[in-house]
């Protein structure tokens, strides 16, 4: 069935609209991203009250697709969803291109995560938006390494000097200066945050527990013996069989000097001591320090999902 075209969601009854909010969230989950317990009812509330921007394709009764906008920071953030079926491309590419004529004019740049299709329909939706030179597409791989009494994860060896202590006892503006400084010019940098201080409330919220439990023991961060910070790894719990590596970090001019295997190692030694079984993280295509750190330590690739990249031209559309 082709799509009747895309209308806003909050036309949709509300049951349609929550089984199609529960169905991405539930998709998000199984492939280890994870939202704040309560977004689904969130969501549909804002939806429905207009606040939040929302459309859907296909008919009221049935729909077959939802995309959701959001702008935080200056930046937008959408994500796509569609059911499989005939249409499902066609579906999604169209939600893709509305959510773009939705962005406010001073929003600059939309990065997109999508549900519901298989590899190769979500490389034929990449395909048919670049059409368009705006949108281009990333490739994340979640990887997970199995953690066990048996292989264990290497002692962690630190450069000379190391003191080791744990994020939460590392002043947040020290934190959240070396992360920002060490995703520039990477292929990560602006997919989280596209500031400073949207950076810092995102390692605020990963620190409250909003991804997950923080967990210290899985949470290293390093210093020199001046004190100066050298890096850093924050390890959550995905859930009981899985702890997640949300973030590591090392200070750009400490790199390559075997800071972020140690970071690695300590914060998986942790997740084993707690009692997960595996652990997890996501890591986009293109950063190859970064895979090439984690398929060391024993990581391998289980899925992989498709970020779809807008960015205005300037002058305009
Ligand atoms: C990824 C990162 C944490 C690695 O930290 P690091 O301290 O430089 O890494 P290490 O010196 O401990 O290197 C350990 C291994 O990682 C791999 N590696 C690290 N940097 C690499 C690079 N530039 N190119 C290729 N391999 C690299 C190597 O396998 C290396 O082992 P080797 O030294 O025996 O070759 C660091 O580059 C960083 O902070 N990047 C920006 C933030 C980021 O992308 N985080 C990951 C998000 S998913």
């Amino acid at each position: 069935m082709m799509p009747t075209g895309v209308l806003p969601a909050r036309e949709l009854p509300r049951d349609e609209l929550w089984n199609l909010v529960g169905t991405v969230r539930h998709e998000l989950a199984a492939r280890g991203e994870i939202l704040p317990a309560a977004w689904v009812d969130e969501t549909v509330d804002a939806i429905g009250q207009g606040v939040g921007t929302a459309w859907f394709a296909g008919e009221r009764s049935r729909p077959s697709g939802l995309a959701i906008l959001w702008v935080r920071d200056g930046r937008g953030y959408g994500h796509l969803h569609a059911t499989q079926g005939a249409a499902s491309v066609s579906a999604m590419s169209e939600l893709a291109r509305r959510l773009t004529q939705e962005l406010p004019p001073e929003v600059a740049r939309l990065d997109m995560g999508s549900t519901g299709l298989a590899q190769p329909d979500e490389r034929a939706v990449g395909e048919s938006l670049r059409g368009d030179l705006r949108f281009t597409t990333l490739l994340r791989h979640s990887m997970v390494r199995a953690l066990t009494a048996e292989a264990p994860p290497s002692e962690p060896r630190w450069p000379d000097g190391t003191e080791v202590t744990t994020v939460r006892r590392v002043p947040m503006e020290q934190l959240t200066t070396l992360d920002w400084r060490t995703y520039r010019g990477t292929p990560d940098e602006t997919l989280l945050s596209a500031s400073p201080e949207g950076n810092r409330e995102l390692l605020e919220n990963a620190l409250a527990g909003l991804f997950g439990r923080y967990l210290d023991e899985a949470s290293p961060a390093a210093r020199d013996p001046d004190g100066r910070l050298l890096g850093f790894a924050i390890g959550c719990e995905e859930s009981l069989r899985s702890g997640v590596v949300l973030d590591i970090a090392v200070d750009p001019e400490f790199k390559r000097r075997g800071i972020g295997e140690a970071l690695l190692l300590r914060c998986l030694r942790g997740l084993l001591a707690l009692g997960y079984p595996r652990a997890h993280l996501w890591v986009t295509h293109g950063n190859r320090p970064a895979r090439a750190l984690y398929e060391k330590v024993g990581f391998a690739e289980d899925t992989s999902a498709t970020i779809y990249r807008w960015v205005r031209t300037p002058g305009g559309q």
